[in-house]
């Protein structure tokens, strides 16, 4: 594809990922123009070929493409609303990070304006962005992804559409950096753990690859069992991981530190185990989080 047959895009945002989305824009030939709150941001765009925009109204007029990456939905709304008038006939893909809810919402307030309407959820870090590694979720108007579709490639690695929902992406998005959120308090509170038993973080490290490496194929495991119905503990029992949490709690005790994570991991475990699941493995926790279900050896 050569420059002059590229396609146009606009890019709304310009924080560290509207910068990355931008760059790739223009690595792949498109011309792209920039808007953003503060301007300077856009300084080392401009050396790589991107026009700015005086505001939003104008920046929307550049292209029929209109990419949004800002902080959240809130400053979608009051930045969009600026300018709701110049998005009649446009593509707005809104890469912001949202609540499904507020992407169902936003979907039904740009069809207002006339715009169709995309919604992506990036879940890759702004390194990825234009490279193999990348992953990019999208919900919501089929056609706009269609036609789009090359275009967004520029955005690099795997991009997959979800389906008409608009929410659908932030579904995925939510339940993915959720498990991303609680991998982080672990990595922290194991870090806290081992630097209180005199152990560095740098002689941990190494090691916890072994772990982290176990939560794909779990998850797929556990999703398996969740379909089934079946939580067989061949393997490991919700009563054995009980008993290791209660000395991982005592000894993060015994060290001064903040138990409230685990803490509340048991509480789960203990509603487990009450319900009479201690001989299952450990995907019955799945269950476990919405209303507590009685086994059926603890009703006999
Ligand atoms: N960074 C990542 O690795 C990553 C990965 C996946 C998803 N995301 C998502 O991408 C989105 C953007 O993230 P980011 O990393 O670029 O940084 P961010 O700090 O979340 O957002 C910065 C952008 O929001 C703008 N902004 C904030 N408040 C504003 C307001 N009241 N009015 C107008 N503009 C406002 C900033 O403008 P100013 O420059 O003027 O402050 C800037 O353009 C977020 O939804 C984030 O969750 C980011």
């Amino acid at each position: 594809m050569t420059q002059q047959q590229a396609a146009t895009v606009t890019v709304l945002g310009l924080g560290p990922m509207g910068q990355a989305l931008a760059g790739a824009f223009l690595a792949a030939g498109h011309p792209t123009t920039v808007w953003n709150r503060t301007a300077d941001r856009a300084v080392a765009l401009v050396e790589r070929g991107a026009r700015t925009a005086a505001d939003v109204a104008q920046a929307i007029r550049a292209s029929e493409l209109v990419v949004v990456c800002l902080r959240n939905d809130e400053v979608v709304g009051e930045v969009l609303e600026l300018a709701a008038g110049e998005l009649h006939g446009r593509k707005l893909v809104n890469l912001t990070s949202s609540s499904p809810g507020q992407a169902r919402e936003r979907a039904i307030w740009a069809a207002r304006q006339g715009a169709a309407y995309l919604a992506g959820a990036i879940m890759t870090p702004t390194p990825t962005i234009g490279l193999p590694s990348a992953l990019v979720l999208y919900s919501g108007d089929e056609a706009t992804y269609h036609t789009e579709q090359r275009t967004l490639g520029a955005l690099g690695g795997t991009a997959t559409y979800l389906g008409s929902d608009p929410g659908r992406a932030a579904g995925y998005d939510v339940a993915l950096l959720d498990i991303f959120w609680m991998g982080v308090l672990g990595v922290t509170h194991g870090l806290a753990l081992a630097h209180a038993e005199g152990i560095a973080g740098r002689d941990l490290a190494p090691y916890t690859a072994a772990i982290a490496g176990m939560l794909a194929s779990m998850a797929a495991g556990f999703a398996a069992q969740v379909e089934a119905e079946e939580f067989p503990g061949d393997r490991s029992t919700l009563a054995s991981a009980a008993s290791a949490l209660t000395h991982i709690r005592g000894t993060t005790r015994d060290h001064g530190l903040d138990t409230g994570l685990l803490d509340a991991s048991r509480v789960v475990l203990q509603r487990a185990l009450d319900a009479g699941f201690g001989d299952d493995g450990l995907g019955r926790l799945v269950q476990m989080f919405a209303a507590p279900r009685v086994a059926p050896s603890a009703t006999s």
